[in-house]
């Protein structure tokens, strides 16, 4: 590689560790004027294939099928059968392809960044920790991308449920980088999963220069800020950042913030609060989207979205067709699997849930709830399941699947005020009062204390 192309390269590679949008242009230029140029094409597609999307992932298999795999060096070599394999929906092969590459160079860190988007689109806990955990040796303190590094790091703490260390380790990337919206993105994971919400809400404030502009993970961050605000009840806050940021008019169609618009929107539903019309809207862009499903994780959150606007044809038509991606004649493909296995029985629960069934969407969603991880996302993006499996519970009265469910939580996140007023909702459920009166008290002291802390 001669000395431009890998200049051109690297700032390429550093915009991708800022989640910088623009990387994208910066890789079509390379494309464009230096045809044939495989490492940025290969660059080129793994953008593609990391939007999760179908469209955007056949996209990047047409750009890299036709080039000889004997004309490419190993590195391009092994990328390519990685896209590959993934645009097949063979996500477990292609982690495979890229775990076997990084042994040959643990610095590839195109390898890296998409190995571990991988690695969380397919749950994978133990490779979101332990990929980095491989590499970061390679890295001298002084390497300009080890802070990046450690924020991925950080992250797969999290997920693996070290959050002590999580929080240390992404504080460290963060002080490296204020603009490292990956690691600033991993220590509000460790807050969100121990409800320390203050926490969570002060250091996004402190950092907020840094991360609500000017990157491509601003929907995503601000959602977990709404998560924070919604814990407090603090709604009116919630939506105007749904309105402004989180899902605006006009938004675009991008899966990954569809998908939190989503989310969020749903656990207001379970909150008792509908919201029709901003549902209507999201209905509308799930509905232009796309018609195939490819990755079900995302197309559970567009059954939210069908069902939140009460278009129960269409969220009824997209399990038959999650049912369809799940029976799949392919024995290797991941994307099959987890239909078969999370995503038809997930999506059947959320149609069954807009019926008013509940206890059918507990008995779907209950046999799974310790399995969910494996249809890919977060713990704090799966927790949408298993408070649509709390609220079920408590609404079929199923009072002790409703109690075992509200003590797994409050032994979590014993400082969530929504996980109190699950209790309190449930002690109402038996005549409690007592113990219905103090769940509501801990909550309001709970946020009192938040307030406090805050100062707001
Ligand atoms: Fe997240």
């Amino acid at each position: 590689m001669d000395g431009h192309l890998a200049a051109a390269m690297d700032v390429a590679t550093e915009a991708l560790l800022r989640f910088r949008p623009e990387v994208g242009s910066l890789l079509d230029e390379l494309v464009d004027a230096e045809g044939g140029f495989a490492p940025a094409i290969v660059a080129r597609a793994w953008l593609d294939v990391l939007t999760s999307e179908p469209q955007p992932t056949a996209a990047a298999r047409r750009a890299v099928e036709p080039i000889a795999p004997e004309s490419l060096r190993p590195r391009e070599r092994a990328h390519r059968a990685a896209i590959l394999a993934w645009s097949e929906g063979r996500l477990r092969e292609a982690q495979a392809i890229l775990d076997a590459w990084l042994l040959e160079d643990p610095t590839d860190l195109w390898a890296l960044f998409a190995g571990h988007q991988l690695d969380f689109f397919l749950g994978d806990q133990a490779s979101l920790r332990d990929r980095l955990a491989r590499s970061l040796p390679w890295f001298p303190t002084d390497h300009p991308a080890r802070g990046f590094l450690q924020g991925m790091f950080a992250f797969g703490l999290e997920e693996a449920g070290t959050y002590d260390r999580a929080e240390a380790v992404g504080s460290e990337a963060l002080e490296a980088h204020p603009d490292d919206v990956w690691a600033l993105h991993a220590v509000v994971h460790a807050h969100e999963m121990r409800a320390r919400i203050d926490a969570g809400l002060a250091l996004m404030a402190r950092f907020g220069p840094f991360w609500r502009e000017g990157n491509a993970f601003r929907v995503h961050n601000t959602w977990h800020e709404a998560l924070f605000l919604l814990e407090l009840g603090r709604k009116e806050e919630v939506l105007a950042l749904f309105d402004r940021v989180i899902h605006p008019p006009g938004a675009p169609l991008v899966a990954l913030e569809l998908l939190d618009a989503s989310a969020l929107l749903w656990r207001l539903y379970l909150d008792g609060c509908p919201e029709p019309e901003r549902f209507a809207r999201l209905a509308e862009a799930w509905s232009r989207w796309q018609t195939k499903p490819f990755y079900c994780f995302n197309e559970v959150h567009a059954v939210m979205a069908f069902v939140g606007a009460d278009r129960l044809d269409e969220a009824r038509w997209l399990v038959g067709q999650l049912t369809e991606l799940a029976a799949g004649s392919d024995p290797d493909s991941t994307t099959a699997r987890m239909a078969r296995e999370v995503g038809v029985p997930v999506a059947r629960a959320l149609v069954a849930v807009g019926e008013g069934a509940w206890e059918e969407a507990l008995g779907l969603l209950w046999p799974i709830r310790g399995r969910l991880a494996r249809f890919g996302g977060s713990h704090a993006q799966r927790d949408a399941f298993l408070r649509t499996a709390l609220v079920a519970a408590l609404e079929a009265r199923a009072l002790p699947a409703a109690r075992a469910l509200v003590a797994e939580r409050i032994a979590l996140r014993e400082e969530s005020p929504w996980a109190w007023l699950a209790r309190a909702r449930l002690a109402e459920a038996t005549d409690d009062e007592a113990a219905a009166s103090h769940a509501h008290q801990r909550a309001r002291e709970l946020r009192d204390r938040v307030r406090e802390r805050l100062g707001s």
